[in-house]
């Protein structure tokens, strides 16, 4: 490769005049793998008024210059987005305009005054920022990329074509792939999240169920202390259907037919309604990790026996209720840990009626544990477990799991990462199907703020109902 530097004296505005390489032989062009990275073909007298050209344009990086023809083409895109080939002119040329680490260190972050005349950097919000379609990887303002080509950092690609650095599977490189943004739609509390304690308000709500073949919304409003019942054929305020002691906040919800079981951690019971019976039959408060007692009862779920599986989270087990008889099923009575009979603060749980699994949110393990429902009591990872974090492969405080009686798949209610994860069978990584795939949090209908439960429409799961925790609303997302 042939490597020479041509100085410019531009009689410009800029003070910082730009550096250009020949990047190619002779006889060369450049062709960008998309060609919307062409910014402007036209003509020159000579390559100097070429490279001025491209010098005026902050989008331009890289152009191609045909002495006979004078044809000068100016390109958004560099080696990174694109590459020289063989031209049918002899006389054809490829250049690039000089970047480096030392183009825009001196200004990046910094106030406006020192990128007054840069050719590299803009003056955005009062500072110094990298020019659009770029991003600051660190030491220079670097091209985002296109479709399909390998990225390793979240904001390496084109944003304006949807795309978004996807980590696929560990220890491989990502990609960027088109990202369609789920749009939720707010069905209970307020739209911009305002907590209040009127029927149209939520407080912090935790567990949710859909009945009443996918007509009626169960919420625990847990900072109000009560279970609200809302009709979603109509927007609609909610009617309180139960109402827990001050400072006992209903936790995981689960309905079966016509009943509704509400975990209570406060008061260590199950309370069912509609007959508010109670799990065990009036059971005394006891933080007791014996099997009569629930310590602090969190997720909920049903065999097709109707036996009753409860998470102990206190005691970082889940236990089975059939009839009045209680067993353990699943995690180690009081001992927490991660080895595969162990569970750290198991929260959500989810029943496959078709195959007999029973799926844990492993919370503070940052996994989801699979057990056979045969009592061998031994779990497998089947989603993260690799630490909390925002990759693809991995979740972060999993708060709640619900699994597709459809197809299997598993929905993961993914709280520290502020998004709903859904892995396909055999997935070794999720695929974002509400909230931010990147992990933030926010209060626009595309984002989620701290998802605590996940419930699937009973209808063809048509719906992902989602309790957005410290939005204090429960929204609602089309599945496709
Ligand atoms: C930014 O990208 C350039 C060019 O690929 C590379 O030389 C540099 O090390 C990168 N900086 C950081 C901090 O990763
Ligand atoms: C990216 O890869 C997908 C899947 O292989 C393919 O359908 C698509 O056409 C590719 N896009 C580009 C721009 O190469
Ligand atoms: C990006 O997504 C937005 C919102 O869905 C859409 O309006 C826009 O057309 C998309 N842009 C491209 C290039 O696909
Ligand atoms: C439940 O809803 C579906 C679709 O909305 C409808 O086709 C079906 O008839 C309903 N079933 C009952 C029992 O109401
Ligand atoms: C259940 O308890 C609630 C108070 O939490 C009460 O309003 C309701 O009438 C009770 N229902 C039955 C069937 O006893
Ligand atoms: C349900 O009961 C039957 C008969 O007792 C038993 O074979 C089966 O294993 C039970 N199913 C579950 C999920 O426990
Ligand atoms: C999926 O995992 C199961 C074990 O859970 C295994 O038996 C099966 O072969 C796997 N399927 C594929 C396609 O890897």
């Amino acid at each position: 490769m042939i490597l020479t530097i041509l100085c410019l004296f531009l009689p410009s505005l800029h003070a910082t005049i730009s550096r250009m390489h020949v990047i190619s032989q002779p006889g060369s062009e450049f062709l960008p793998i998309d060609s919307s990275e062409l910014l402007l073909s036209t003509m020159a007298p000579n390559r100097r008024r070429c490279a001025i050209a491209c010098h005026n344009q902050w989008a331009c990086r890289t152009f191609d210059y045909d002495s006979i023809s004078q044809r000068c083409r100016l390109y958004e895109g560099d080696l990174t987005t694109g590459s020289i080939v063989t031209s049918s002119s002899a006389s054809s040329i490829v250049m690039s305009i000089e970047l480096s680490s030392n183009t825009c260190a001196s200004t990046h972050n910094q106030p406006c005054e020192a990128c007054i005349d840069s050719r590299y950097e803009q003056c955005l919000n009062n500072i110094c920022q990298c020019p659009p379609r770029t991003y600051w990887n660190g030491s220079e303002c670097l091209l985002q990329l296109f479709q399909n080509q390998t990225c390793t950092q979240a904001d390496a690609c084109r944003k304006d074509f949807n795309l978004t650095c996807l980590p696929t599977y560990i220890n491989t490189f990502t990609y960027c792939a088109v990202t369609t943004v789920p749009v939720g739609t707010t069905v209970a509390g307020q739209v911009d999240g305002t907590a209040g304690s009127a029927t149209d308000s939520l407080s912090t709500p935790r567990g949710l169920a859909v009945i009443n073949n996918g007509t009626t919304l169960i919420v625990a409003d847990a900072g109000n202390a009560r279970v609200l019942s809302f009709n979603l054929l109509q927007k609609s305020t909610g009617s309180v259907i139960m109402t827990t002691p001050s400072g006992q906040y209903p936790s995981y919800v689960m309905a079966y037919q016509n009943s509704i079981y509400v975990g209570n951690p406060a008061g260590s019971l199950v309370q069912i309604l509609p007959s508010n019976a109670t799990i065990p039959l009036s059971a005394p408060y006891l933080q007791s990790c014996s099997l009569q007692y629930f310590n602090a009862p969190s997720g909920i779920s049903m065999d097709s026996n109707g036996s009753i599986y409860v998470a102990g989270q206190g005691c970082h087990w889940i236990t089975r209720w059939t009839g009045a008889i209680p067993s353990s099923v699943a995690g180690i009575s009081g001992s927490y840990g991660s080895t595969s009979q162990q569970l750290y603060f198991p929260s959500g749980i989810s029943i496959d009626q078709q195959y007999g699994f029973l799926y844990v949110a492993d919370s503070s393990n940052h996994r989801i544990q699979r057990f056979d429902l045969d009592g061998s009591n031994i779990g497998i990872t089947v989603a993260g477990g690799y630490g909390p974090g925002p990759a693809a492969y991995q979740l972060s405080n999993p708060l709640d799991v619900c699994v597709s009686q459809k197809n299997g798949a598993i929905y993961i209610a993914d709280y520290g990462n502020n998004r709903v994860q859904r892995w396909d069978i055999n997935a070794t990584a999720g695929v974002t199907v509400a909230g931010d795939p990147a992990g933030s949090p926010g209060v626009t209908p595309t984002e989620l703020n701290g998802p605590f439960a996940i419930t699937l429409d009973p209808i063809n799961e048509a719906f992902l109902y989602v309790s957005d925790f410290n939005n204090n609303r429960i929204l609602q997302f089309p599945l496709t």
